[in-house]
């Protein structure tokens, strides 16, 4: 006798990283449990998809839950901030869990996996952000990388997150040694002490200081120095939010050498630019992150370092804060205004709605580096990462003809703007399903709070 399915997905236009075709999804016990044309089994529900295509679920690799930082707290918790994810097509998260000063690494795993049980609407894993990296520390990543967490992050960085150059060689090998991946915040911290210091004694205090005291060569120099340390000791790394063309080229010079380095991009780097923080009243606050927004001609040769396939993934950094309130506490200092932007809910519909739309993209394009390539990288294929029997029911549908203008009152980000007020786009996320279930549908969140699982991630897949 034919078993009865929880939901069936018809006759939408599947997209993968390979593969565009039309087919049936038959989903049981949060699975996909068949796959083919015009199935006739039954379900306790249906979803049409007839002209809609339906890709896997996002999955954000980068994002700051209610995270301390820059002396506040990011605004958006793993309640608000995986809604927000779902309404936006992203059906997995990996949060840094950043180490607080004197804690152990089993003791920072514990604290965000208490910030995140109950609370998370889709699936979530952790990165360990090391910030204070003793020898007993350091003796630690083994057992962390067996328990699930086979990330690390690392900054080069930021007033007391930062390790020193040494630390992030030894780092490197050890994680390499356990199979695990390094992934690094890549920036010259002494070129931007040094100008930040000289716009402070100059007064020059407003947002766009921010942008002009981080140019592009103190991420670029500090790339090529990342790459070189895992060169020396034959590891692969991750480098994060990279966002200029001058980092690009160290990277493509490393990958074009064979060596293992991979890296993310984010759609602020795309989309937006450094004038934006000239922008009055205060409001080049909004962008005020690390890296800052660069000059336009960064952002051609991202989109084809994407298209090429040197840059592997697409992240958010997500790192909301108010601006009443938070950014705020910079008005009359930029390095006082807390780093970060949020983003977490709109890359899929960016991606889709103007990568796709402006060609920048092909859609398998879109989902190898939203979701296959991300999957890979960090221990989750192919559970997660595409649209096969036997991987999670995490699927985002999209209407390819929706018109939809983003603005702050149709998102859920809990926080009083996005950077991508009043962008048109093309073809916007109709439905969201994690684990077999309806989380998500024209809009609105139908999901649950606290139904997300910890994903407890495998060994890198280098690409
Ligand atoms: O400005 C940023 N990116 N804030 C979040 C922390 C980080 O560096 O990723
Ligand atoms: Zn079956
Ligand atoms: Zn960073
Ligand atoms: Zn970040």
């Amino acid at each position: 006798m034919m078993e009865e399915f929880d939901l069936i997905v018809k006759g939408g236009t599947i997209v993968t990283a390979s593969d565009i075709y039309i087919a049936d999804i038959a989903i049981l016990n949060g699975k996909i449990c068949l796959m083919g044309k015009d199935l006739t089994c039954s379900a306790k529900k249906i979803v049409d998809a007839d002209g809609k295509y339906v890709l896997p679920g996002g999955i954000d690799v980068h994002t700051h839950l209610d995270m301390p930082f820059g002396g506040t707290v990011s605004s958006d918790d793993f309640a608000t901030g995986t809604i927000a994810a779902a309404c936006g097509g992203t059906t997995t998260v990996v949060d840094f869990a950043i180490q607080p000063k004197d804690a152990t690494l089993a003791e920072t795993t514990e604290i965000w996996q208490k910030k995140a049980a109950g609370k998370a609407a889709v699936d979530y894993g952790f990165h360990i952000a090391i910030t204070d990296m003793k020898d007993e520390i350091m003796a630690e990543i083994p057992a962390i990388i067996e328990a699930g967490y086979s990330s690390f992050k690392l900054f080069m960085t930021y007033e007391g997150y930062r390790v020193t150059d040494d630390t992030l060689m030894k780092a490197l090998k050890i994680t390499k040694d356990h199979g695990g991946l390094v992934c690094v915040h890549a920036e010259n911290y002494y070129v931007i002490d040094y100008l930040v210091k000289k716009f402070k004694a100059e007064n020059k205090i407003e947002p766009i200081y921010h942008a002009l005291s981080r140019p592009n060569l103190a991420e670029s120099e500090a790339v090529n120095r990342a790459i070189a340390m895992a060169e020396l000791v034959d590891a692969p790394l991750y480098i994060v939010h990279l966002s200029c063309k001058e980092s690009l080229a160290e990277l493509k010079r490393a990958r074009d050498a064979g060596f293992p380095i991979m890296a993310e991009t984010c759609p602020q780097y795309l989309f937006l630019d450094e004038d934006n923080y000239r922008e009055a009243d205060f409001n080049g606050a909004k962008y005020v992150m690390s890296p800052p927004l660069r000059k336009k001609d960064s952002q051609e040769p991202l989109w084809l370092g994407l298209a090429k396939g040197d840059i592997q993934a697409v992240a958010t950094d997500h790192c909301p804060f108010f601006m009443e309130g938070q950014k705020e506490m910079g008005r009359e200092f930029f390095a006082k205004i807390p780093n970060g932007a949020p983003g977490i809910e709109t890359r899929m519909p960016l991606l889709f709605g103007r990568g796709v739309r402006d060609q920048k993209l092909t859609l398998t394009k879109l989902v190898e580096v939203t979701a296959t390539n991300p999957a890979k990288i960090f221990g989750m294929y192919p559970k997660k990462g595409t649209i096969a029997v036997d991987s999670d029911a995490d699927l985002v549908i999209f209407d390819p003809e929706k018109l939809q203008t983003i603005t702050k009152s149709i998102l859920h980000e809990h926080v009083d703007y996005t950077p991508y007020e009043g962008f048109e786009l093309k073809g916007y996320p109709i439905m969201t399903i994690a684990a077999g279930k309806i989380i998500a549908e024209a809009g609105s969140f139908v999901g649950k709070a606290g139904a997300g699982k910890f994903i407890k991630r495998s060994a890198p897949m280098i690409l």
